[in-house]
């Protein structure tokens, strides 16, 4: 069964055409501006595509602060949206002199009273430009940190105030495996059709699942974490061999110099693969990050070789537990397609092993390209237009759903 965002040509969602989305889950500000294309339904052209990265503060921190995330959030996300307004050149700056009438800014008042800073900047970019013709907005409800993610929220919020715009909400976990299953041609990205059942593995920060995805927009969890996401053990892994936040490129940089230089890992600095096994489909990785732990620990001080040798098979422990648990999900659903997202399906390693696995198994493998790897607002928007291509409806009553499941949504 081959998968088609298809639906009828005549529904209200038809006349949408420009889509603003917004991610602000984590530590990256992020918008775009899409135009769809008419037609086949999730197919479009990017006018703009920001990512703003707050990465350089955290780093001091070794990760995420959310207090800090949600300050450079509403810091930064107005000039943003005028920014790729601007570049989608849809922004239209007044001549004469245009205060928000009274109602919308009482409404703004209330909704952005936490947030004086972003209050005042929205007020200026209200008062400095015409409506522009944006059809809808996407935006990142969940999961992700509740203070983050409702910096995102309250922006969209206040332009479906003032300019009366509908808005898509949309869970980043979906993003993700919608980031995953786009094709770029020369001038558009669209969604690759792609068999059915499939299944999806989403590897991130704060998220290690693999969901059953029977139908198009329909996704069942059957197999999690019981503790540590997978990236979140690369980033405490990195952290203890003294490297920076994030981790995931880091360990995956010294465990590609140790494979060219065909190192081979002492004995005592073997780790274990956690939940080979256990023959279901869940996941635990603050066992394998306790055993770095007590390696580090008994190594004293670390020289470049151990470092090394640690992130090699620190990789390949987690790598292993993916490609068996995958396998198992595959074997178990009948599955046709593995899409695989979120920001650790950046790493090198785990693709190149799960392109074998899905050689040797002969089923269709979806990744995201790699800039659409980590979070970005293009998954928020491609993820809009495919629920506005099913006909769902706008929602304005709206709250960060921190632990969103992905089955939910
Ligand atoms: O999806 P994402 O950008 O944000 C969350 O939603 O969490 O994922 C960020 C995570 C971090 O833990 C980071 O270390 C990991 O993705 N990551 C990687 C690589 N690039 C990013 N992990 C392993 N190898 C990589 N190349
Ligand atoms: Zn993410």
């Amino acid at each position: 069964m081959k998968a088609q965002a298809s639906h009828s040509s005549f529904c209200y969602n038809d006349e949408i055409m420009l889509l603003l989305a917004i991610e602000t889950s984590c530590d990256e500000t992020a918008i775009s501006v899409v135009k769809r294309i008419r037609g086949k339904n999730v197919r479009f052209e990017v006018l703009s595509h920001r990512v703003l990265s707050q990465i350089d503060l955290h780093r001091q921190y070794g990760g995420v602060f959310p207090a800090l995330a949600k300050r450079e959030h509403a810091k930064a996300i107005t000039q943003l949206i005028a920014e790729a307004l601007g570049e989608a050149e849809v922004l239209i700056e007044r001549t004469n002199t245009y205060h928000i009438p009274n109602g919308d800014r009482k409404k703004l008042e209330t909704l952005l009273e936490k947030e004086p800073e972003m209050m005042s900047a929205m007020k200026v970019l209200f008062e400095g430009i015409q409506k522009p013709a944006i059809d809808a907005i996407a935006v990142t409800e969940g999961p992700g940190l509740e203070p983050a993610l409702w910096v995102g929220i309250n922006a969209a919020l206040a332009l479906n105030t003032v300019w009366d715009i509908p808005i898509y909400p949309v869970n980043h976990m979906e993003g993700h495996i919608i980031a995953a299953l786009l094709s770029q041609n020369d001038t558009f990205f669209e969604l690759s059709d792609f068999e059915l059942p499939a299944c999806a593995l989403l590897i991130s920060g704060g998220h290690t699942e693999i969901a059953h995805i029977p139908r198009l927009r329909s996704y069942k969890v059957i197999g999690k974490t019981k503790d540590d996401a997978v990236g979140e053990a690369f980033d405490k892994v990195a952290r203890m061999l003294g490297l920076p936040y994030p981790g995931g490129p880091e360990i995956s940089r010294l465990a590609e110099q140790a494979r060219k230089e065909s190192l081979v890992v002492r004995e005592d600095l073997r780790l274990p693969r956690p939940m080979l096994h256990s023959k279901d489909l869940l996941f635990s990785f603050s066992g394998l990050k306790t055993s770095v732990l007590t390696k580090v620990k008994k190594e004293g001080e670390l020289d470049d070789k151990v470092k090394k040798m640690l992130a090699l098979e620190f990789e390949n422990s987690v790598t292993d537990v993916l490609v068996t648990k995958v396998k198992q999900a595959i074997y178990e659903t009948g599955a046709k397609s593995l899409i695989i997202g979120g920001g650790v399906s950046a790493n090198t390693h785990i693709r190149f092993a799960l392109k074998q696995l899905a050689d040797s198994e002969g089923f269709s493998l979806f990744i995201p390209n790699r800039n659409l790897s980590t979070d970005n607002a293009l998954m928020i928007a491609s993820t809009g237009l495919l629920h506005i291509a099913n006909d769902e409806k706008p929602r304005v009553k709206l709250a960060a759903k921190g632990s969103w499941s992905v089955g939910d949504c």
